[in-house]
C-alpha cells in the first residue's frame, strides 16, 4: 500500500513494512490510526516531566510517542536518502548542532522565543531526520519549545484547518518553509502567529 500523504517523504519498502497493522487497506484507516497515536503522543509530551528537551534523546522520545504504535522505526534516523533532508550519516551531527543552537538561543535571548522556535522548526523539518511524520513530528516539538522551555501558549497550526490534507493553509505552510530555506523566515513567523 502506498503511504497516505503527500509524495514530500515516500516510504521506501522496508519503511512500509514497519507498520504495525498488517490489515489496513485505505489511506484513511492508517490516517485514522497516525491520528490517534498523535493524540496520545502529545497528552505524553504535555504531562511529561522530562527537562532534556534540547536532547537528541527527547527529540527521539518524542517521534516513538506520536508514531510508535503505527510504524515499528517510529524514533528511529533515515537510513535511506529522501527528497528532503540531509544525508543519512549527517542526521545526528546536523540535529545535535541544532539543538546546540537552540540552547544557546534560549540562554542568550538571541531571538525573540516565538522566532527561535520557528528557526527551530524550519532546521528540524530541512534535517528530516525520520523515514517519515518529520512535518508533524517537527510542529509538536516546537509547540514543546515554546510550553515547556518558554511557558508560553502552542501554536495554532492547523488555523482551524487539517493542516495535514492539501488545504491553503498548508500550502502556504509549504511556501512558509521554502522562504525560511532562503533566509527570509517572516513568512513562516507570519503563519505561525495566526489564531
Ligand atoms: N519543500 C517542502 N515541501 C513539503 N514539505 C516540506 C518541504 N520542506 C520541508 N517540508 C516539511 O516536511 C514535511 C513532510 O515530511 P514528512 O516526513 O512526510 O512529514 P509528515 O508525514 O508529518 O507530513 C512537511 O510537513 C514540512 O514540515
Ligand atoms: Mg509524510
Amino acid at each position: 500500500m502506498n503511504h497516505p500523504e503527500e509524495d514530500t517523504t515516500q516510504l521506501d519498502p522496508d519503511e512500509a513494512q514497519g507498520l504495525k497493522f498488517k490489515h489496513i487497506t485505505t489511506r484513511s484507516e492508517l490516517n485514522h490510526l497516525e491520528q490517534a497515536n498523535i493524540q496520545s503522543g502529545i497528552a505524553w509530551m504535555r504531562r511529561s516531566r522530562r527537562t532534556d528537551l534540547l536532547s537528541e534523546s527527547y527529540v527521539r522520545e518524542l517521534h516513538k510517542r506520536l508514531f510508535g504504535e503505527v510504524w515499528s522505526w517510529a524514533g528511529t534516523f533515515r537510513r535511506t536518502g529522501k527528497k528532503i533532508g540531509v544525508d543519512p550519516p549527517r542526521i545526528a551531527v546536523e540535529l545535535c548542532t541544532l539543538l546546540d543552537n537552540m540552547q544557546y538561543w534560549f540562554d542568550n535571548e538571541t531571538y525573540a522565543p516565538r522566532e527561535a522556535v520557528i528557526r527551530f522548526h524550519h532546521r528540524l523539518t530541512a534535517i528530516h531526520p525520520f523515514p517519515n511524520g518529520n512535518g508533524r513530528h517537527a510542529r509538536i516539538m516546537a509547540d514543546a519549545l515554546l510550553i515547556k522551555l518558554y511557558r508560553l501558549p502552542a501554536v495554532d497550526w492547523a488555523g482551524g484547518q487539517d493542516i495535514h490534507s492539501m488545504g491553503d493553509r498548508r500550502k502556504s505552510y509549504v511556501q512558509a518553509l521554502r522562504a525560511a530555506d532562503g533566509g527570509d523566515y517572516e513568512p513562516l513567523l507570519t503563519f505561525a502567529d495566526i489564531k
